[in-house]
């Protein structure tokens, strides 16, 4: 190892400047808790942005990384390895899904998906049936066909041009989505609850009524699982709540448990159409990602987690009522299972930032969805000590921003 002083200026010397981090820098984490370098201890709540699904350090996930680790790192797609195989036959027996791309990030399983969706419809029908339909603020990923599907045209504005045939309508309107769709629609894209576009979750009747759509216009349904998947909701996949079956789902952050890995699930005959040479990536399925993720779906799979999750919301819920009783500066606590948010009333409208600056002062790290909402995605077997001790530190964090 090497004796390098690193601090936070080196940051700014040496890195790109997309992102804007803390100043302190987190050198250690265990279970829902994070050390910095200065020995300052935080309570996860944020979960590296609905990532580590099991904290940090989970032994099973630091077993499973030590035993594959000596065993077999890399090998390409040229060769299959056993992880993979034994992880994509575990999606495929607990989903919907017949047939497993695996990548290495959200972003590239939603990628995979939109050129897969494409691929099908001018197979399968016309070179015409291109249309892709999402929402507005979704959010699907930075790679700048991800990041136009996304819903907010900030985020791919600047670069060019773009990639073509994509139409945004709003979430929850049904009308709005009827009147835009057609025979060229060749999918429709949507996280089955908005995370990143503020913690939105969609009318029951609305995600039954887009699926109705779909089928009446031969289009895919899409499901971006990104961030809602692999047990954040309460169900392994948020779908398997909603009464609707997606053709294509994608699933990454949770998936690994930290590890990066993504991954595209679909039915047999959609996935035809990506025939060798059509798709690919160099780590997809790499032997590591996959024998991590696997111990952590192993985990996260099993009633007791799954139930644990439901569990938590309520301690959550209970205790923030309790807190915005005292303080009154939320309009309500939305989301579903640990994927939860606090909406600012009028009177802190657009001040959510303020909330997550004072929650790290108070040794809580949090996250935001937009400027309103402040966002919870903890681990999923957090416990319930843990649990407590980050609201009372929530609590003297709101108290602050109240008070001024
Ligand atoms: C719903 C959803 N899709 C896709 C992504 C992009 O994932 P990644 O950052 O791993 O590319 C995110 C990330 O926040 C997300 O929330």
């Amino acid at each position: 190892m090497s004796d390098m002083a690193v601090t936070r200026e080196l940051f700014d010397e040496v890195m790109v400047p997309n992102y804007a981090p803390a100043q302190s820098i987190p050198v250690r984490g265990l279970g829902a808790r994070v050390w910095d370098q200065q020995g300052k201890e935080f309570i996860d709540f944020a979960g590296g942005i609905a990532v580590n699904c099991l904290g940090h350090c989970h032994p099973a996930l630091v077993s499973a990384l030590k035993e594959q680790g000596e065993k077999l790192w890399h090998l390409s797609n040229v060769w299959t390895n056993e992880p993979a195989l034994r992880l994509g036959k575990k999606l495929v027996d607990a989903t919907f899904a017949e047939r497993v791309y695996f990548c290495n990030s959200g972003a590239e399983a939603n990628e995979a998906a939109l050129k897969l969706a494409r691929r099908y419809a001018i197979e399968h029908f016309n070179a015409e049936k291109t249309q892709i339909i999402a929402f507005n603020q979704g959010f699907h990923g930075r790679t700048f066909f991800t990041v136009t599907v996304g819903g907010q045209a900030a985020y791919s504005d600047g670069f060019g041009p773009k990639p073509a045939d994509v139409d945004h309508v709003p979430y929850n309107d049904l009308e709005a989505l009827k009147a835009i769709m057609s025979e060229r629609t060749c999918a429709v894209v949507m996280e089955p609850l908005q995370g990143e576009g503020g913690i939105i979750s969609p009318d029951p009747e609305f995600v039954k009524a887009v699926r109705a759509l779909c089928d009446e216009h031969k289009a895919l349904l899409v499901f971006d699982e990104v961030q809602t998947g692999v047990g954040r909701t309460g169900a392994l996949y948020a779908y398997m709540d909603t009464g609707v079956t997606p053709d294509i789902l994608t699933s990454a952050k949770a998936l690994g448990g930290g590890f990066p890995i993504g991954a595209m699930l679909t039915r047999a005959d959609i996935a035809a159409s990506l025939k060798p040479g059509t798709h690919g990536s160099t780590y997809g399925g790499n032997p590591l990602a996959c024998a991590v993720a696997e111990a952590a779906f192993d985990t996260v799979n099993t009633p007791e987690v799954l139930a644990g999750v439901k569990e938590r919301e309520g301690w959550y819920r209970q205790e923030l009522e309790k807190i915005n009783a005292k303080y009154g500066c939320f309009s309500e606590v939305r989301g579903k299972g640990l994927l939860l948010g606090c909406v600012m009333n009028e009177q802190f409208a657009g001040r959510a930032k303020d909330f997550l600056q004072a929650s790290s002062e108070e040794g809580l790290m949090v996250l935001i969805a937009g400027a309103n909402v402040v966002r919870f995605a903890p681990s999923l077997v957090i416990t319930k000590e843990e649990v407590l001790e980050g609201l009372a530190r929530f609590e003297r964090a709101v108290a602050r921003v109240v008070n001024g």
